[in-house]
């Protein structure tokens, strides 16, 4: 796999468990590059997220969610996209999105829990598409568990070599600072507040309490090895507090210096590189609604490969024909800055009625799809009944455009007249009565359907009409037309597979 290698950005996301401190470390950062406006906003979001009731209120005000969803910072020469992911327990099709479009990733863990099961399970998804992974053990100035116990921990449970990069001298009521294994400097504790001023002690002598454990970790774990680390096989360790603003420096510099720039995505049997000669990218995420006021929406587009202007004319996969994208936006902190020009690795919003979809291609040929930004079989699946039945337009609206977004999925029996939301997550069931409410005034209730899970069919028309025929009362179409089997259980897709050997019975959807 080539890179370019020559490229100044770095896109990435912050994996982590609620609470490790994702919100914290996220407002340090913008804070060392330059974003200072954005910092109360960012600490707004991690206080609501500890209630899910405000969380959506606050989710329903959409400027704080979408200036934040992509955050751009530089230092030194360097641009930093940061992606956020939802921060809530609950797995969602949007986590896992957002994390095809980013080239590696921080995994930010609380050093008295280790790892947590969201952190666990947000690294498996980092693992399928072998995202690398820089650690960041936070919150060192309080009591944590013991050091090796910790590095094991990380070792074990996700099967990755750690290198540790730095030794927290002492942690909670013994801290006396971080050790910086490549220069050998310690970064002190200052003042009152006991934050980090940014004076490091460069001829320091770890005391003599810490000196065996932080030779031992130094040693007695692999050494840093760029390949692996960019392979997804090993994790370089840092330690720090995000509250404290200790290790954060180092943090930006290991990415600066160590994350990949941007990275080929799949197309199919290809790989298109950053410096393919036309411009390229795909829709990861569409966020509706953002000003009440305007029924407006944004796509967001991870960018692959040539370099953007504005006005440029690309063709989305899902429309066939070319727009013109006038008005894109950079998601610098505050202001939603018009772009003028952008590079591979950036994130583009662009305003649309509708037209662009997750999972779309956009390029200036239309002769390629990006692949592996897959809908998944929905776990959950409830019947959509209205309070109102005079507003069956608004919610077949409402439902196309949620669907659209991501949020939930849509299926549209072939008998009966409710339409059925599927997802992988209760949260977003969650969600969809709030938005439907609050967005589109439409008071809707979910009911159980006698669905367990669904199964996208393929096979040649002949088939599938035979199908249909015989199974019209579990059958359903998506948002896009296609036919989905409806199951009763697992057993039941069994079942089919076995019966109907001609047709395919998928677990997930590429556009
Ligand atoms: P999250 O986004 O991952 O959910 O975590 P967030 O940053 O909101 O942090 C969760 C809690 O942990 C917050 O405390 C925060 O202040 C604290 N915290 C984050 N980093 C550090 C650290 O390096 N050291 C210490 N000691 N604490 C840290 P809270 O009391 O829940 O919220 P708040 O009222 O202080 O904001």
């Amino acid at each position: 796999m080539t890179s370019n290698s020559k490229s100044n950005r770095r896109t990435f996301a912050i994996i982590s468990h609620p609470d490790a401190g994702k919100t914290t470390l996220t407002e340090k950062l913008l804070l060392q590059g330059g974003a200072i406006h954005l910092a109360g906003e960012v600490k707004a979001r991690g206080q609501a997220r500890r209630a899910r009731s405000d969380w959506m209120k606050i989710e329903q005000q959409r400027g704080i969610s979408v200036t934040s969803s992509v955050m751009t910072f530089e230092r030194d020469g360097i641009t930093f996209n940061l992606l956020d992911t939802p921060g809530h327990e609950d797995f969602s099709e949007d986590t896992y999105r957002t994390l095809t479009a980013v080239d590696s990733a921080i995994m930010v863990i609380d050093a008295a829990k280790g790892i947590e099961p969201q952190t666990r399970k947000l690294f498996e998804v980092c693992r399928l598409r072998s995202v690398p992974i820089i650690t960041f053990v936070n919150k060192v100035d309080r009591e944590g568990r013991p050091l090796f116990e910790l590095l094991d921990e990380i070792a074990d449970m996700l099967a990755l070599d750690v290198s540790p990069q730095m030794y927290p001298v002492g942690m909670g009521g013994q801290f006396e600072g971080i050790l910086d294994y490549a220069t050998g400097a310690i970064a002190r504790p200052e003042g009152p507040s006991k934050e980090f001023k940014g004076k490091r002690d460069e001829n320091a002598v770890v005391p003599e309490q810490f000196a065996e454990e932080a030779e031992l970790a130094r040693i007695g774990y692999p050494e840093f090895d760029l390949e692996a680390y960019r392979n997804g096989d090993l994790t370089p360790v840092y330690f720090g507090s995000a509250l404290k603003n200790f290790g954060v420096t180092e943090l930006i510099d290991a990415i600066a210096k160590f994350a990949p720039p941007p990275r080929p995505q799949p197309a199919g049997e290809e790989q298109i590189s950053p410096d393919h000669d036309e411009v390229t990218g795909f829709i990861f995420k569409v966020q509706a609604n953002m000003d009440p006021n305007h029924r407006d929406r944004i796509a967001f587009m991870r960018q692959v490969s040539g370099t953007f202007k504005r006005g440029m004319k690309l063709t989305p996969s899902g429309l066939g024909k070319p727009i013109a994208i006038h008005s894109p936006i950079l998601f610098f902190a505050q202001d939603r800055e018009l772009a003028d020009t952008a590079e591979a690795g950036d994130i583009i919003g662009i305003p649309n009625h509708g037209t662009l979809r997750v999972g779309d291609t956009l390029s200036e040929n239309n002769k390629i799809r990006f692949t592996g930004l897959p809908n998944f079989a929905p776990e959950i699946l409830r019947r959509v009944q209205l309070k109102d039945p005079t507003k069956t337009k608004q919610l077949r609206k409402a439902l196309d455009d949620l669907s659209e977004e991501g949020v939930i999925q849509v299926f549209y029996p072939e008998l009966g007249a409710n339409h059925i939301v599927g997802v992988v997550g209760q949260l977003q069931l969650e969600v969809l009565i709030s938005r439907l409410s609050a967005e589109y005034k439409v008071e809707a209730a979910l009911e159980a359907a006698p669905f367990a899970t669904a199964r996208w069919v393929k096979g040649s028309d002949e088939a599938l009409q035979q199908f249909e025929n015989f199974n019209r009362a579990n059958l359903a179409k998506d948002r896009d037309g296609d036919m989905v089997f409806l199951a009763k259980s697992p057993w039941d897709v069994g079942y089919q597979e076995e019966k109907n050997p001609d047709l395919k019975f998928s677990a997930t959807k590429e556009r």
